[in-house]
């Protein structure tokens, strides 16, 4: 088996289009990527996951691919790519590649070719169904809220979207379009690029629900309801990882959506080792409505969170390998979601790292999320570009007749557009990321919330994350050891420990605004607990009991 460089790792996740624009056209560019490895390289990451920079009409910022083997103009050039490459490994950073392959756009060569000629190859590559006496051929709803089948007038069928409706579905049992999906992943492999992170993965598996094209035609079989993880994606990775993971030394890490830990184990603790890693969900379904979807937000409960992060802990602890994240392109920001983006707006941003952090797993850290970057204020639909919460205001306000207020609350708190302002680099004009109009609005703090200022700050949130990152090295050994989690009833505290070879390590957070009071476990000797990090000053010593302030965190080492 290949070295396992990837469990030691800890990855800085980039969307290139909010991170550095360097031509001024108010996009973020690949020279912007280059401009900014140093201060990757200094936060203490190791690898860069970059999201999607292939040719695109952007309807989904780049999730909706036209080549995938091309860059996309207003990122740069291949030689821009090349240069970055290079540049990642003259710093000892590796560069991992986000990987469309659940859909392509409609603008893509091979939908375009699919939509005018029925007997194209192409039309195999996907899913096309006539309608039936009620439309489209199921009744499967998207993500998006509209049904995921679209009436194409040319050949007078529908074809599959699950996603937006310019993002037709790939028919991942056709073995050609398996075969052109590998080439085009060796492609970037064969380039050097150091992994995958597959989007999406959980829809490919569509055999189970919806009939082969003939059988639906002459109702042989009927369609069943959509379920994500179908049982056939555990074939299709297994393909892939022969054709193309087990050749090269690299990292595959697939998105997962609706996965459980027992899924999670299939996925990346078999022998066949279909994928080293998988971003599951459940942690970040916690504050929703159980039934409803993401828009309607209710608290978190503590409880909630500590039973699914021990869950994944528990069940990957022997085979298979956890991603450990708050953030991404998707989520809206941690610290205005789990945390508190006031008054304890650095304490909260660092308890949330640190309680995250010393679990087992390999690290992803979000743009800015080592900033403590927080959620936009924007109140008026117009600053939004999402076309998730665009598509889900206009249902919601002109088709539901829903409350304007109500909707924007949700858009508020949970659109994606939270995670994707321009980056925060100091507070000149467009906090540096761009001297020309941003595509999307920067957030009015970044006056107060910037990299030039917590560089400088010995107290600020990046200052924290760099230490953090520097203890996780230093214990590698314990941080890939036991779990256990202590006080699973406590209202206010998520506590666990830490085990191997003899070395324990302990953390503490307070995930509340009141102080909470933490009684040693039996046994352990508090005198000799030796202090690793902490988020408040004058952490004092180890007391049988210690008062937690609001957010605090710490870290013992222990005899
Ligand atoms: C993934 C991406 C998301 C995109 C979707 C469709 O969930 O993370 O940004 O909209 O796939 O490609
Ligand atoms: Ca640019």
């Amino acid at each position: 088996m290949a070295n396992d460089w990837w469990k030691d790792a800890v990855v800085y996740q980039i969307y290139p289009r909010s991170f550095q624009d360097t031509n001024g056209d108010g996009i973020g560019d690949l020279r912007g990527v280059i401009a900014r490895l140093d201060y990757i390289k200094e936060l203490g990451a190791d690898v860069i996951w970059i999201c999607p920079i292939y040719p695109s009409p952007n309807v989904d910022n780049g999730y909706d691919v036209t080549d995938h083997q091309a860059i996309m103009k207003s990122y740069g050039t291949m030689e821009d790519f090349h240069d970055l490459l290079t540049e990642c490994r003259s710093r000892g950073l590796k560069l991992v590649m986000d990987f469309v392959l659940n859909h392509t756009s409609t603008e893509h060569p091979w939908f375009k070719e699919a939509e005018m000629n029925p007997n194209s190859k192409y039309r195999k590559y996907y899913f096309w169904r006539p309608g039936t006496a009620d439309g489209p051929p199921t009744d499967w709803v998207s993500d998006y809220g509209q049904s995921v089948w679209q009436y194409e007038e040319h050949t007078g069928e529908y074809y599959l979207h699950m996603n937006a409706v310019k993002q037709a579905d790939l028919n991942w049992e056709n073995p050609e379009m398996r075969q052109s999906v590998y080439e085009m992943m060796r492609f970037w492999l064969d380039k050097g690029v150091d992994g995958l992170r597959i989007d999406q993965l959980h829809l490919l598996s569509k055999k189970e629900y919806l009939p082969p094209y003939e059988d639906y035609i002459a109702r042989r079989a009927d369609p069943k309801p959509f379920r994500p993880n179908g049982a056939r994606i555990h074939d299709y990775l297994k393909e892939m990882t022969k054709e193309v993971f087990s050749k090269y030394d690299v990292m595959s890490v697939g998105e997962a959506g609706s996965v459980t830990p027992e899924e999670g184990l299939v996925y990346t603790g078999t022998d066949e080792h279909e994928l080293n890693m998988i971003f599951h969900f459940q942690h970040m379904e916690l504050d929703q409505k159980p039934g409803q979807e993401h828009w309607d937000v209710k608290p978190l409960e503590l409880s909630d969170l500590k039973k699914v992060l021990t869950d994944w802990q528990k069940k990957l602890e022997h085979q298979g390998w956890n991603t450990l994240y708050w953030c991404n392109h998707d989520q809206p920001r941690i610290v205005s979601r789990f945390g508190d983006e006031g008054k304890y707006r650095k304490a909260s941003a660092k308890m949330l790292a640190a309680l995250l952090y010393f679990m087992k797993g390999t690290p992803y850290i979000y743009q800015g999320e080592e900033l403590g970057m927080t959620n936009a204020p924007f109140d008026r639909i117009e600053d939004y570009q999402d076309i998730q919460t665009v598509n889900m205001y206009h249902k919601r306000v002109f088709e539901m007749g829903r409350d304007r207020e109500e909707v924007m609350a949700s858009i508020m708190a949970k659109s994606r557009d939270h995670a994707r302002t321009p980056m925060q680099w100091d507070g000149s004009r467009n906090a540096g990321f761009t001297e020309g109009e941003p595509w999307l609005k920067v957030n009015p703090n970044y006056k107060t919330i910037n990299a030039a200022e917590a560089e400088n700050d010995p107290d600020s949130v990046l200052n924290f994350y760099k230490k953090l990152i520097r203890l996780r090295k230093q214990y590698a050994d314990v941080i890939k050891g036991s779990y256990t989690l202590l006080l699973p009833d406590d209202p206010q505290l998520f506590v666990y420990e830490r085990q191997a070879n003899g070395q324990k390590l302990i953390s503490i957070s307070n995930v509340s605004k009141e102080e909470a009071a933490f009684y040693w476990p039996d046994g352990s000797e508090p005198g000799s607990a030796k202090l690793l990090l902490s988020n408040y000053e004058n952490a004092g010593s180890a007391d049988s009991c210690i008062t937690f302030r609001p957010y605090e965190t710490r870290v013992y080492l222990l005899a």
